[in-house]
């Protein structure tokens, strides 16, 4: 690791009321251009394998997300361990935190479909067992972001009201398939989403390639289909609060990391430099 990149953002207090009152906040570094050149390599390497951890759109063969890669590739394992990001969760989450979950929404130009309004921690609740939603994910910008595109949009404040319009658990999916693709098994309705955001804005998630933004397990959100010709990827780090783990998860271990070893934050020395600058 390069001494002279900062890599843990100094103002961690601000970060922490921003993301309190607002359940998601832009990160103050990002990573440099070489890092995010790095990292969307593999992740055109991995989305050319067939394995399980890689998903596609309703019958097509355009890949909408590979999971769990820091349990197989060198360079999302010390992505993970970046000393940054680890700062940053730790810092949010309030102590040690480990990898949860760990996924790139590909989004690919004209055919990435949406994700409809949901709130993560009513998955990773309902059919994981996570009891309280002390995990955050950080979200890193693997290619510009921009209206057109499938920008993350979230509703401000949303996180705080707990979970909504939970459906009756015997007609709750438990096939994961309908955790990852457009046809969520958890959703919150049009006329509730309507209601909050009157109340409490939108906000689009928009920004460059390697910057990152945080956004709390209970924050209502969606994007839409990407309508343009340029891809969308975001690679989604989910950190858990060491203590919160689930006790008998049943998805795949790729949805649902079953090692809770805390991340130190230290450089991987597997990898080398993963450079980050201030924004
Ligand atoms: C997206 O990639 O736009 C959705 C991410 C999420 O729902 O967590
Ligand atoms: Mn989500």
């Amino acid at each position: 690791m390069d001494s002279t990149l900062p890599t843990v953002p100094n103002d961690l207090a601000a970060l922490k009321s921003a993301y309190a009152a607002d359940g998601w906040c832009r990160i103050p570094f990002r990573l440099d251009a070489p890092t995010v050149e790095r990292i969307r390599d593999r992740v055109d390497a991995i989305s050319a394998e067939r394995r399980p951890e890689v998903v596609h759109e309703k019958d097509s063969d355009t890949v909408r997300a590979i999971h769990g890669c820091h349990a197989f590739d060198d360079l999302c394992a010390a992505l993970v361990q970046h000393p940054g990001l680890v700062a940053v969760a730790e810092a949010l989450i309030g102590g040690p935190v480990y990898v949860y979950q760990f996924k790139v929404n590909l989004k690919q130009a004209h055919e990435g479909a949406a994700w409809p309004w949901h709130q993560d921690f009513s998955f990773w609740n309902q059919q994981d067992g996570m009891k309280r939603p002390d995990a955050v994910n950080l979200a890193v910008a693997l290619d510009p972001i921009h209206e057109a595109n499938g920008p993350l949009t979230v509703l401000p404040g949303s996180h705080r009201l707990g979970l909504l319009d939970l459906p009756d658990p015997a007609r709750a999916s438990g096939d994961w398939r309908r955790h990852v693709s457009a046809d969520l098994a958890y959703t919150v309705g049009t006329n509730t989403v309507d209601e909050l955001a009157r109340e409490l804005g939108t906000a689009l998630v928009t920004g460059e390639a390697g910057e990152i933004h945080a956004f709390h397990p209970s924050i209502v959100h969606s994007s839409t289909n990407n309508t343009s010709s340029d891809r969308r990827a975001l690679l989604l780090i989910t950190y858990n609060a060491v203590g919160n783990e689930p006790e008998a998860p049943t998805r795949p271990d790729f949805l649902v990391s079953r090692d809770a070893t805390p991340v130190t934050g230290t450089a991987d020395e597997r990898i080398g430099t993963l450079g980050a600058t201030l924004v």
